[in-house]
């Protein structure tokens, strides 16, 4: 049974029974409507070993909008039962007064790596982010904790506050899982309509043909951004956000493309936005 803790003194204390038995910690954080990327990582936790514990919490600072807010999907009796058949051994259940008591004065602001890809849209974001994972990461004290590739701005902020701030835990970033027609899964599709589904797929489309031509030798992210923006014109219902070759690190844009390099997007379908991104290692 995977137990459910939903109050940090709780976790802490069933926690502390864990490590006197020597036994290593995996958190792997997430906002619940569970689903195979979600699972993937899962899954590479519990094959890694130890005790492995998965946050659930629709974290209210990361939202840049309100009722985007409201409307992220929410299912905690599906999701538990999803992280049982995982064998995950704890959900860490939290309600937003238990991580927000008190009003808190100090937060975590990652000065770099958001004035591109999802930062200039989402003032904010990446400070609710970072400050979320920092407390999960303080609350938890895990060995190893699991972030995946499909949110790659995420988990190169994420990387960036562990290494400033000296806290004790691996990061494992884990590939992104796509639907059989390369849809990024995201706990935001199924707010998709059926029209919007069968559109969104136009964003893996441009991601790959940046790719392509990446592979192919094209070293102008001009040249690649242009022809990525023109798969979106045979989409007219999906929105473009943004669509840009930055390098993977500092996640700035390149003068000149050589691998490895970063192409990401952010495309509205309706009421709903969509990101990806697919980083190229090597040319072949
Ligand atoms: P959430 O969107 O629920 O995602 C939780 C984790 O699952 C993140 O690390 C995300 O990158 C990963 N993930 C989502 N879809 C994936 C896919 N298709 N393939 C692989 N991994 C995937 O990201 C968050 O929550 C929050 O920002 C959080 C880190 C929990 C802080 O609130």
């Amino acid at each position: 049974m995977v137990e459910l803790l939903r109050t940090i003194s709780d976790l802490r204390a069933r926690l502390s029974a864990i490590r006197r038995n020597g036994a290593a910690i995996g958190l792997v954080p997430t906002m619940g409507a569970l689903h195979a990327g979600h699972g993937r990582l899962l899954e590479k936790a519990v094959t890694d070993g130890g005790f492995v514990v998965a946050s659930i919490f629709v974290n209210p600072t990361q939202f840049h909008r309100e009722d985007d807010f409201q409307s992220y999907p929410r299912d905690l009796a599906t999701d538990l039962a999803f992280c049982e058949r995982r064998n995950v051994d704890a959900a860490f259940v939290p309600d937003a007064d238990e991580m927000y008591a008190g009003e808190p004065l100090t937060s975590v602001v990652v000065s770099g790596l958001t004035e591109h890809l999802c930062g200039p849209q989402r003032p904010g974001h990446f400070e609710g982010v970072a400050t979320v994972v920092t407390k999960l990461l303080n609350i938890v004290q895990p060995d190893r904790a699991y972030f995946g590739e499909k949110d790659r701005q995420q988990l190169v902020v994420i990387r960036r506050v562990v290494k400033d701030l000296d806290i004790p835990v691996e990061i494992v970033g884990v590939p992104t899982v796509r639907e059989p027609d390369g849809l990024a899964l995201s706990s935001r599709n199924q707010l998709l309509s059926s029209e919007e589904r069968q559109a969104a797929t136009v964003l893996y489309r441009a991601i790959r043909k940046a790719e392509e031509l990446v592979q192919a030798g094209e070293t102008c992210p001009g040249e690649v951004m242009k022809q990525g923006l023109a798969v979106f014109e045979s989409e007219p219902s999906a929105r473009v956000e943004y669509f840009e070759v930055v390098d993977p690190e500092q996640l700035q844009p390149v003068d000149e493309i050589k691998a490895p390099v970063l192409i990401a997007g952010a495309a509205h379908l309706g009421a709903t936005r969509l990101i990806d991104n697919i980083l190229v290692e090597a040319r072949e």
